[in-house]
């Protein structure tokens, strides 16, 4: 993922291997944000099945405020911690929040645990340009 290149059409193409494929399925959005990517999940999903976790109380205030996602439950927590039983979710999805992780291998883990076995988990991360002058800009 490109911030640069973060756009709706990106966002919808980089959640099809989360095969959201049936609006009844339970999802979480972990490092929601202010809630662009679960715009583009709840094309396919109830808001209702849906749950952003984002660690940051300012971005979660954003996307309170955001009409559409009204019926999502938005939890303030970490990917490492998340509060659901063992083998309870249908699709994880996390897009642009690795990067960040002080541990990923731990929300990884975190993930397996939760997730229902043999389900996709899309994690959507950066990947290191090839041109030398987006190259310089990344490794700042
Ligand atoms: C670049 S934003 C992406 C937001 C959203 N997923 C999107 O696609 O627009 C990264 C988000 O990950 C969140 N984040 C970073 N580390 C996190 C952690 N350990 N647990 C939960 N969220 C985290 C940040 O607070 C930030 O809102």
């Amino acid at each position: 993922m490109n911030p640069a290149h973060w756009t709706e059409d990106t966002r919808d193409e980089a959640l099809e291997p989360a095969d959201l494929n049936d609006s009844r399925m339970k999802v979480v959005d972990v490092g929601g944000g202010t809630g662009f990517t679960t715009l583009g999940i709840i094309k396919h999903i109830n808001p209702n099945n849906v749950t952003i976790l984002e660690q940051s109380p300012h971005q979660l205030a954003k996307a309170r405020q955001k009409e559409a996602l009204k019926e999502c439950t938005i939890i303030e927590g970490d990917e490492e911690d998340l509060p659901f039983p063992t083998d309870s979710v249908d699709r994880y999805v996390s897009a642009g929040s690795i990067e960040y992780w002080p541990d990923p291998q731990r929300g990884i883990v975190e993930a397996y645990r939760f997730l229902k076995l043999g389900v996709p988990a899309c994690i959507i991360g950066p990947v290191y340009p090839s041109f030398w002058f987006s190259r310089f800009f990344a490794d700042m």
